[in-house]
């Protein structure tokens, strides 16, 4: 693949080659080496024009963990402030002979549109409502890594489907991998046509679904992108859908949960079940992050195989 754009255009397999060499830049990483010579030379833009914690500090650890030059970039403090076009900006970059953009943008298509002008590398780092790839992708790794197989496991995806890019490439991930998805939202937060994401089961009942799952995929309530007032509240939405100590009677013993972060307490989560000792995997997500997107880097980028373990 050139692109990490649409995560259907990923098979099973090549998914499970991305995981597979998580998996060993996670052996470098606790072996203590801290920085391998694979992508030395090569020039990566970070293009973040939305805010982000995890996947821009991720990306930028990422890259200097292969010993990738890095640019960050984006945002108000570039001349876009000042009318200048994405193609414009764009090719401004590929000037400087980059080899790869990682952008995060508001606005869906905008990875592709720079895909189709730069001739670059691109990685889409989230954009509108649109995907999430390497979300996905880091996603898939822990629940990997704690259940040891994805087929036939059952995960359910709770929350702001409506306004999820999360959803866009996890649900399809999940599908391409062998899972069985229930997507479960209030029917305010719920897509117009919830049968184009792709889930086996839709559901506006957290209680009758949650002893059924495997995985409890919990999604923020994405107070930004509402519009007017919440319907229901925060706090209405916290007793019907809030992951909360309280629903713990009604999830497997060996229910994992999942939070793409950034978490909204005691909205979609409570802290005993954000930081539950026994289920909760959300940072082992954020580690994951680092190693996902490396090993996207490094087959993208085409690094050399003695690289991953120098
Ligand atoms: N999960 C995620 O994309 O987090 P950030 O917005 O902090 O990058």
């Amino acid at each position: 693949h050139k692109h990490l754009i649409d995560i259907t255009e990923y098979s099973a397999d090549d998914i499970m080659l991305i995981l597979e060499t998580a998996k060993r830049f996670k052996e470098v990483n606790e072996r203590r080496i801290k920085q391998v010579p694979t992508l030395k030379g090569m020039t990566i833009v970070n293009m973040f024009n939305e805010p982000s914690t995890r996947t821009r500090s991720s990306f930028e650890i990422a890259e200097k963990r292969l010993s990738a030059n890095s640019l960050n970039f984006g945002g108000s403090s570039t001349s876009a402030v000042k009318g200048e076009s994405l193609t414009d900006t764009v090719e401004t970059l590929c000037s400087y002979k980059i080899d790869m953009i990682i952008v995060r943008d508001k606005h869906a298509g905008v990875p592709r549109k720079i895909a189709d002008v730069s001739g670059v590398h691109v990685i889409d780092a989230g954009d509108g409502k649109h995907q999430h790839p390497t979300q996905a992708l880091l996603d898939l790794y822990s629940i990997w890594e704690t259940k040891g197989d994805f087929n036939g496991l059952k995960v359910g995806v709770v929350g702001d489907i409506g306004h999820s890019r999360v959803c866009g490439s996890l649900i399809p991930a999940l599908k391409i991998m062998g899972c069985e998805v229930t997507v479960i939202a209030p029917p305010t937060l719920m897509p117009a046509r919830p049968d184009v994401l792709g889930a086996d089961h839709v559901t506006s009942n957290l209680d009758e679904a949650l002893p059924d799952l495997d995985v409890v995929y919990m999604l923020r309530i994405q107070r930004e992108r509402l519009e007017g007032a919440p319907f229901p509240s925060l706090r209405e939405y916290n007793l019907l859908y809030g992951l909360t100590q309280e629903r713990e009677h009604l999830m497997k013993d060996d229910a994992i949960i999942c939070h793409p972060g950034p978490i909204n307490r005691g909205v979609e989560l409570d802290s005993y079940m954000a930081d539950h000792p026994n289920r909760s995997v959300i940072l082992d997500q954020v580690y994951a992050g680092i190693l996902t997107r490396m090993a996207a880097l490094y087959l993208l980028l085409g690094g050399s195989e003695d690289g991953i373990v120098a």
